[in-house]
């Protein structure tokens, strides 16, 4: 903004600078009425940064009564409106007619506590109340009515007796003493926020003066876009992955065959998964195509997949018995939202068994995804209808468990999370299969972070991949790190139409905690 606008800062820097005329140093009451602590701190803080001015801060302890030391400084303390109540009644009153007469219970209950202290007040012999002197000096309230006036009182015990009992509160006031300052004027020069061809043309530079820069100016918020704490905490994640050799997998279809997203993972048609409670059939269109080259340059016989698919479920094959169930192609062909990225992991690992490494066989292989899968679950805190999952799968000869479980450490240790403990789960399409907990410090107790295994060779081989090669996989949320990052309790916070965008914008950029 250029020096010489006409806004309030500038009637303030100007009512600042006229009022040191008649009198230094200035004391800021003078501006205090109509100028909140800030922008006064503002006007003086840009004359001070020209030395038109200097000036310290002052700051004092100011008491300012409380609700109730505003009833006492109008109509006395409890004890004295007590007091009052029974000098006015000659034959005493019963504590509900005093109740009555000052038409407050708590002020009747301690007023009387108070006035029988003080001797103010007596019992007669029926049981009632009644003045026991003519005339009381009401103490508190004297106290009360100077803070009022003088907002402090000469006696610190006073106020701390009063701020006890709740009458008073102490608050901070600032004030500043302003002095006039080495450059002192009446009026702030017409200052160039810019250098302009046209000066440089005209010459009028050498004799402009320049708004100083305020290199402790913080910038104005912008409403821009922001990164949501899944994606970031995604992008950590996808990092760790490249680190370690993984290639990523491309997940950009939600919609799967119950072939790719079961039935090649040796889940059978029977399962409790495949159910209309746990997971989103298509209707329209309710069927997808046989498994098919959808390229020229694919060569793979999915005839034969299919058939092994079939075989392996029915009646063995692969040195598996099989489930021995009628397997039907119609319910392998109904579209599903996919349950999880495992589908992506058999398709992949699907092409691998097609691919010839350096020997002539499907060479070693690292594949990552993180995106999202959906369940019919009921929402609750904890749980959505849809998530993301973070997966990898790692495809090489001679992998042992151990190797899982070493592999496991040393990722998640990447991640911050040490500790892990194993312990044997079970999935239709790995064997073994271990749930992953590690140690929660807040929660103080094991919570489970993940599931892995090694896939089973009724998946494998009937793929076409040799009988020799080892395949690990596992799988995470990626919510549940992102929550315990953010210390998030409900998922809903997180994620779907309640999220607070504010809270998007205003997020740190996210650390997994690594040392
Ligand atoms: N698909 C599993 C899940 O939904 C995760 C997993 C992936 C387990 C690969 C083992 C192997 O939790």
């Amino acid at each position: 903004m250029a020096g010489a606008t006409n806004g309030p800062s500038e009637d303030l820097t100007s009512r600042i600078l006229h009022s040191l005329t008649s009198s230094d140093p200035l004391l800021s009451e003078i501006a205090a009425p109509h100028a909140s602590f800030v922008e006064l701190k503002a006007a003086l803080d840009r004359l001070a940064s020209r030395s038109m001015v200097t000036y310290e801060t002052i700051e004092k302890d100011e008491a300012v009564l409380e609700p109730e030391g505003e009833q006492i400084a109008a109509n006395g303390s409890h004890e004295a409106r007590v007091f009052e109540a029974l000098r006015q009644a000659v034959e005493g009153l019963t504590v509900h007619e005093l109740e009555k007469a000052i038409g407050d219970k708590t002020i009747t209950k301690v007023g009387q506590g108070k006035a029988f202290k003080e001797k103010w007040i007596s019992k007669t012999k029926d049981g009632k109340l009644k003045a026991a002197t003519d005339a009381i000096q009401d103490v508190t309230r004297e106290h009360v009515l100077i803070i009022k006036e003088k907002k402090t009182h000469p006696d610190p015990k006073v106020l701390a007796d009063l701020k006890k009992r709740k009458l008073i509160k102490i608050q901070k006031v600032f004030s500043f003493r302003v002095h006039k300052g080495p450059k002192f004027a009446l009026e702030l020069a017409k200052e160039e926020t810019d250098l302009t061809a046209e000066m440089l043309a005209s010459g009028s530079w050498k004799t402009s003066t320049f708004k100083p820069y305020n290199f402790r100016a913080l910038g104005a918020d912008q409403s821009s876009g922001a990164l949501h704490p899944l994606n970031k905490v995604r992008h950590e994640i996808r990092q760790i992955f490249f680190e370690m050799g993984f290639e990523e997998m491309a997940t950009d279809r939600f919609v799967e065959s119950g072939f790719w997203n079961f039935d090649t993972l040796f889940v059978p048609q029977q399962h409790p998964a495949r159910d209309l409670q746990d997971t989103f059939y298509i209707s329209d269109p309710a069927t997808a195509h046989k498994p098919r080259a959808t390229s020229p340059d694919d060569k793979r016989d999915y005839e034969q997949y299919w058939e092994n698919v079939r075989a392996v479920h029915e009646s063995g094959k692969f040195g598996s018995i099989g489930y021995r169930y009628p397997w039907s192609p119609d319910e392998s062909l109904r579209l599903v939202l996919r349950t999880h990225t495992t589908a992506i992991s058999a398709a992949v690992l699907h092409r691998l068994a097609s691919l010839q490494g350096p020997n002539g066989r499907p060479p070693p292989a690292r594949y990552f995804s993180i995106d999202r899968v959906f369940r019919n679950e009921s929402v609750d805190a904890t749980h959505l209808a849809e998530f993301h999952q973070v997966e990898g799968v790692i495809a090489d000869y001679g992998l042992t468990l151990g190797g899982l479980m070493e592999f496991m450490d040393i990722f998640f240790g990447k991640m911050g999370i040490r500790n892990l403990k194993f312990k044997p789960a079970y999935n239709p399409y790995t064997e073994p299969s271990m749930e992953i907990f590690s140690w929660h410090e807040g929660l103080n107790k094991l919570v489970e972070i993940g599931n892995s295994g090694m896939f089973r060779p009724e998946m494998l081989c009937a793929m076409g991949l040799p009988s020799d090669m080892r395949v690990y996989g596992f799988g995470l949320s990626l919510e549940r790190p992102t929550m315990i990052k953010y210390g998030i309790s409900n998922i809903r916070e997180l994620l779907g139409h309640k999220v607070h965008l504010e809270f998007i914008q205003k997020n740190p950029a996210v650390r997994l905690d690594k040392e």
